[in-house]
C-alpha cells in the first residue's frame, strides 16, 4: 500500500521530521515522514516536500498533527498544500481527521491515523481511514490517558481491526519488529530511535544524553490536563511535574513559558538540554549507537529475519 521495501516508518516528529531525517529513512527503503507543523506556514511545507523530493526519489509521507496548540493553525491550508504537492500518504494524529479525509482521499493519498487506544482505532477505521499506527503506552509525544502498553494493544488490534496496522511505540531493534509482526502488526513505526541518528537534524548533544539515558530516563507531562505527553526526563520536565503536583489540575498559562514548541526547537539547535523539553520514548533504554539510517534500518530488518527463521522456528517443541 505504501510502495515501501521494509515494513519500517519514521513517525512525524516536530522539529526533528525534515528533509534530511526524511529522505534518509525513505532511501534506506523504510516511509519518511515530513512533519507538516515544523514548516512556519503552508508555503514552506510546500518548499520543504521539494527539498526532499531533491533528496530521495522514493516514496515519503507528510505528518499532520490536530492538537491543541498554543498557536492556532490553518489546518485546512496546510492539507491544500499536501494535496497540491502530491504527496500520496499523510500521518493524522490527534483530533478525529474525519473532516479532512474527502478531500486528500479524492487525491488518491493513503491515510494513516495514529490512535493511542483500540476504541479511537475502531473508529479510525469507521470513518475510512486506510491503515492505523497503534501507539503504545511506551511511546514518545502523546500516549493518551489509558496507559495500555503495546503488549496488549497490538494483539487486541489484531483481533478487532479489518484494516491494516503499524505498531507504533517502544520499537527500536529487530526483536521489536519480529515481536510487532508476530503480534500481528504489518511494520513498526519509530520516532525516538531514528532521532538518535546521524542524519537527524539536531544537536549531537541531545543524541548522546539520549544515549546515556535509561528506560527510567522519561517523564509524563500535563497528565492532570489530561493531554499527557511522554518526554525526557531534564530538569525542565521536573519543574512542570513538580507545578502540576503542587496545584492539581493547571491552568496551562503557568506551564507555557517552560515548554513552549520554539524552545525545544532551540534546544534541538543549540545542544543546551535544559532549555526547554523534548518527546522521548522509554525505548531510550534500548538505544546505545547514532547509526545512519541505512545501518539502522538493514540491521533491525536482518535481525527480525534471523529470528524469525533460527529462533522462532526452533523454541516450540513439536
Ligand atoms: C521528538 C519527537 C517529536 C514528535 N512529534 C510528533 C508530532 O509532531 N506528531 C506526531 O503525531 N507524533 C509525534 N511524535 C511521536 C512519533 O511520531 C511516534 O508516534 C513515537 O515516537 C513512537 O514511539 P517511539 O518514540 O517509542 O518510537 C514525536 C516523537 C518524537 C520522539
Amino acid at each position: 500500500m505504501l510502495g515501501i521495501e521494509h515494513p519500517i516508518i519514521q513517525g512525524g516528529m516536530q522539529w526533528v521530521g525534515k528533509a534530511e531525517m526524511t529522505s534518509a529513512v525513505s532511501n534506506a527503503g523504510g516511509l519518511g515522514i515530513l512533519t507538516a507543523l515544523t514548516q512556519p506556514t503552508p508555503e514552506a511545507l510546500l518548499g520543504e516536500i521539494e527539498r526532499c523530493r531533491s533528496m530521495t526519489d522514493k516514496p515519503f509521507a507528510v505528518n499532520l498533527t490536530i492538537l491543541p496548540t498554543i498557536r492556532p493553525v490553518p489546518y485546512d491550508e496546510y492539507i491544500a498544500a499536501i494535496i497540491d504537492s502530491g504527496i500520496k500518504v499523510v500521518e493524522t494524529a490527534g483530533r478525529n481527521p474525519q473532516p479532512f479525509l474527502p478531500a486528500m482521499q479524492d487525491a488518491g493519498i493513503k491515510v494513516i491515523h495514529k490512535c493511542t487506544s483500540i476504541r479511537h482505532s475502531l473508529k479510525a477505521e469507521s470513518i475510512g481511514c486506510d491503515m492505523v499506527s497503534v501507539d503504545g503506552f511506551e511511546c514518545a509525544g502523546h500516549p493518551g490517558e489509558d496507559d495500555v502498553t503495546n503488549l496488549l494493544l497490538l494483539p487486541l488490534a489484531a483481533r478487532r481491526l479489518k484494516i491494516p496496522f503499524i505498531a507504533s511505540g517502544g520499537f527500536a531493534d529487530g526483536r521489536g519488529l519480529a515481536a510487532a509482526l508476530a503480534m500481528g502488526a504489518d511494520g513498526i513505526n519509530m520516532g525516538t530511535r531514528f532521532m538518535v541518528t546521524q542524519e537527524a537534524p539536531i544537536h549531537e548533544k541531545v543524541k548522546q544524553a539520549m544515549v546515556a539515558a535509561t528506560e527510567l530516563d522519561t517523564a509524563l507531562l500535563y497528565r492532570t490536563l489530561r493531554n499527557t505527553a511522554r518526554v525526557f526526563k531534564n530538569s525542565v520536565a521536573e519543574k512542570v511535574l513538580e507545578i502540576e503536583e503542587r496545584e492539581g489540575p493547571t491552568d496551562f498559562d503557568e506551564i507555557a513559558p517552560l515548554v513552549k514548541g520554539t524552545r525545544g526547537q532551540e534546544l534541538f539547535d543549540t545542544g543546551d538540554l535544559e532549555h526547554g523539553i523534548w518527546s522521548a520514548g522509554m525505548v531510550i533504554g534500548l538505544i546505545d549507537d547514532i547509526p545512519s539510517c541505512r545501518e539502522l534500518v538493514t540491521r533491525i530488518v536482518a535481525e527480525a529475519e534471523q529470528i524469525i527463521a533460527d529462533r522462532l522456528d526452533s523454541v516450540l517443541v513439536r
